[in-house]
This record gives structure tokens, C-alpha cells and sequence, in this order.
């Protein structure tokens, strides 16, 4: 088969590497790519906006099976776009990417199928949002935009007046444009979280390893929120008693939710969760696999990825048996200094060489330049390893990662360690 990814950061590297090893995979591509990708995957350099253009290519190259990474081109409707011209492709259609597209629309969703989730107001009127936030105790509150905001739409405020300050950010100095006019102003859940990656034919659906992301910048959870600097899975934080209720409280009433609201989601649904004291809600969904979790959930994977895509594409997962290895996976990312503010690009990166073979560098913003490889990017490599313990997964990332330079290079030195801690 011949496959194309759409995508260029470190998931879609994580998602190559896995199809590259599928026998079935004879060529793959990466549009665009990255010098990670570019060894096992073909790159072009085709925007992801222009679905004619990326049809085309599909046709030239005779691409059998398109696997779709990000968000915006699903929440566009490019499956829809591509399934118009008999094009057999991986991710859920424009109505079902509104799980994702619109926390309105996921948000209303979950309350008529009651699933547990943050109690929450919808406002598409400044000046009714203000009139709620006048009436609420003061304390912690979060602020969402309606629509995609590159996972920056989502603000954690401290008190009222920090929530004042993000409602009148968005709705009228128009900060994420359209996507920020409408807003969710929803209950500030404590807990720990953690991410669930369901796989769905629109009928019946698999697991990944439930992962745990690391969304800010710095050690301890200081600094601001990014794409995330690391990842981890399976993570204790799912005990078997709340995994079980997560299955039962929560995956399956969205999914028999979707469906008697007629919507076919087929692809990744990826479940973001807050274990809390009154059990796990969901904090949010999103329409594909999450990056930096994926570069820890499909080296835990032990079936063939393209077979796994294919049944689901196919609706045929009801006979589909995963396999999931029985070892822990850890990924850290390296930023370009100043990330997720301002930072540089085009640095030389030195060390890759130095890697262990069993480790793996996954690139997330890289380039090759004059036979350099050069970031070009706000988060650059996700460096991952296995092993039978999490400490020793933690520990074969550390080792090697101290092998990579590149110039105002920065990581998180703490992923996983209160996981870690708590298995010893
Ligand atoms: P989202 O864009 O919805 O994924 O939110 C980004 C991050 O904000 C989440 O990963 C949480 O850390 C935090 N967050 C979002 N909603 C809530 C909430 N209701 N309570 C507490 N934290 C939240
Ligand atoms: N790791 C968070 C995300 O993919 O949205």
C-alpha cells in the first residue's frame, strides 16, 4: 500500500515510523514532513488548507490510504472532501470533528447523554457573560473559546477579574477571531489528569494506553501552557476501579451518544479526563491522537498500525484484537528557548548520532539544511524509550537526551517522577 500522512510535527513522525514498520506499507509520504520523517517518508511541501492540492498529489502518486494528523484539516471536512472522490482515508468526518471544533457542541453533548463533565454557561453575548461571571462566587474559573484556537483557547483563571479580563479578550478585542466569539465559561475541576485514546469504526472501538501529558512549560507545572513538553503512559493515575468508570460513565455513553445523535465518528477520539473526587469528567475531546501522547502510545503498541487504521476505516473492529505491550513508554520534549513565547530557528542540532538505537528521537519542528539538521520549530524533538518500569524509561530518555545540543535547548527535567514515585 501506498500511504500518505498529513502532518508535520512529532506525532505524525510517531505515527510514520509506526506504519513503516507494517509489511503492508510499500511507500509512505509526509506532507510536509519534517528531517525526521523525511528517511521513511517522502515529504512535499503541499499547505494542508488546500484540499485540491492534496487530491492531486493522491492522485499522482497513486496514494492507496490517507492518514489525517492535526485537527484543522478534520474540523475543515477534508475527510469528507477526499471520501467525495473515492479516496479511503483515516479520521472522523466534518460533523463528527465538531467534537473537537466546537466545545459548545461537545459541551451540549455531553449534557444530554449525562456525562460527567465541568458545569458550565454558553455565552455568545459579551455583556450576558459578564452578567454570569457577576453572579458566581469568587474563585478559579475557565474561560474556552467555542472554536479551534491551536490549544492555546483554553484560559485557567485565578479569580472573576482574570475571567473578565479573557471573556472581554476574546469576545471583544477578538483574540482567537471567530473561533473566541462564542464562549464556554465553565467550573475550575481539581484533580489529576489524564488522556484516553479511543479508536472507533462508529460501532465498536479499541484502547490505546491511557496516557498523562505535561502541558506547562516548566518543572513543577510553572510557566504557561504549550502543546505539551512530555508524555508517559499507562499512567497509575487509572486505577483499575476508574478506568472502569471511565469505560462505563463516560467512553461508552459519548460513543452511543454520537450515534443516536447520527453522527458517524470514525477515527481517534481522544478523550482528555480529570480524576477528581467525585470520580473522572471529561475536560475536553478532541478529534485525533494527541502529541506528545502519541510518541508513548504507539511504541506501546504491539499490532500493526496500518492494520488497526484500515479495520477501523472498514468498520470491521468488532473481530479487531489489539495488542498493547506490557511496558511503560516516556517521551520528553526539547524546546527552542523562549517557546511557547517568541524563540529562534534554524539551530544547528548536534548529538543524534550519540542516541542508543532502542531510543527514539521523534522530530516535532526540525529541518534539513546544508546537511545540518536545524529546528524550525517551537518544539522540536521528542526524544521516547521503553522499558519493563517506568523509572527505567525515565532514565534511558535522560541519559540520551543529554547527548542533544542545540542552542537555548530546553526540557522538563520532571516528567513522570510523581508517577515513577508512586510505583515504588
Ligand atoms: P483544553 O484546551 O480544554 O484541553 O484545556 C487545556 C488545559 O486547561 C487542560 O489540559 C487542563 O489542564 C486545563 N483545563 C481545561 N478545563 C479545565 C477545567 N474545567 N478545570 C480545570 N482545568 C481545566
Ligand atoms: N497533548 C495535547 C493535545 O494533543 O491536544
Amino acid at each position: 500500500m501506498k500511504i500518505l500522512v498529513l502532518g508535520g510535527g512529532g506525532r505524525e513522525h510517531a505515527i510514520v515510523w509506526k506504519l513503516h514498520q507494517s509489511p503492508v506499507a510499500q511507500k509512505i509520504y509526509c506532507v510536509p514532513g519534517n528531517a525526521g520523517t523525511e528517511p521513511i517518508a517522502e515529504s512535499a511541501k503541499i499547505s494542508l488548507n488546500n484540499f485540491e492540492e492534496i487530491l492531486g498529489f493522491i492522485e499522482e502518486k497513486e496514494i492507496d490510504f490517507t492518514v489525517v494528523g492535526p485537527e484543522q484539516p478534520l474540523v475543515e471536512g477534508v475527510v469528507d472532501f477526499l471520501e467525495r472522490h473515492k479516496k479511503l482515508v483515516f479520521g472522523p468526518n466534518q460533523q463528527a470533528a465538531q467534537m473537537e471544533g466546537s466545545k459548545i457542541f461537545s459541551k451540549n453533548l455531553m449534557k444530554k447523554y449525562s456525562i460527567p463533565t465541568a458545569s458550565y454557561g454558553v455565552f455568545t453575548d459579551f455583556e450576558e457573560a459578564k452578567a454570569y461571571l457577576d453572579h458566581l462566587p469568587e474563585g478559579r474559573i475557565v474561560v474556552k473559546a467555542d472554536g479551534l484556537a491551536a490549544g492555546k483557547g483554553s484560559i485557567v483563571c485565578q479569580n472573576l477579574n482574570e475571567a473578565l479580563n479573557a471573556i472581554k479578550a476574546m469576545m471583544v478585542d477578538n483574540l482567537f477571531k471567530e473561533a473566541g466569539q462564542r464562549v464556554v465559561i465553565e467550573e475550575f475541576m481539581q484533580g489529576q489528569e489524564a488522556s484516553i485514546f479511543i479508536i472507533t469504526d462508529s460501532n465498536d472501538y479499541v484502547l490505546l494506553s491511557p496516557a498523562q501529558d505535561f502541558k506547562r512549560a516548566y518543572d513543577r507545572d510553572l510557566g504557561k501552557n504549550t502543546g505539551g513538553m512530555g508524555s508517559y503512559a499507562p499512567t497509575p493515575v487509572l486505577t483499575k476501579t476508574i478506568y472502569n468508570r471511565v469505560l462505563r460513565e463516560i467512553i461508552e455513553p459519548t460513543l452511543e451518544g454520537l450515534k443516536k445523535e447520527g453522527i458517524l465518528y470514525k477515527g481517534v477520539l481522544y478523550c482528555g479526563l480529570m480524576v477528581t473526587s467525585e470520580g473522572p469528567k471529561v475536560v475536553e475531546f478532541n478529534c485525533r491522537f494527541g502529541d506528545p501522547e502519541t510518541q508513548v502510545v504507539l511504541p506501546l503498541l504491539e499490532s500493526d498500525l496500518l492494520e488497526l487504521l484500515l479495520s477501523t476505516v472498514n468498520k470491521n473492529l468488532k473481530n479487531y484484537r489489539i495488542k498493547i505491550k506490557n511496558e511503560y513508554a516516556v517521551c520528553v520534549v526539547a524546546a527552542s528557548g523562549g517557546y511557547p513565547d517568541a524563540y529562534e530557528k534554524g539551530k544547528i542540532i548536534t548529538g543524534l548520532d550519540r542516541v542508543e538505537p532502542e531510543v527514539m528521537v521523534f522530530h516535532a519542528g526540525t529541518n534539513k539544511e546544508n546537511h545540518h539538521i536545524v529546528t524550525n520549530g517551537g518544539r522540536v524533538l521528542a526524544v521516547t524509550a521503553t522499558d519493563t518500569t517506568l523509572k527505567g524509561a525515565v532514565d534511558k530518555v535522560y541519559l540520551n537526551l543529554n547527548n542533544i545540543h542545540f542552542d537555548k535547548m530546553h526540557f522538563r527535567r520532571d516528567i513522570a517522577e510523581k508517577a515513577w514515585k508512586m510505583l515504588i
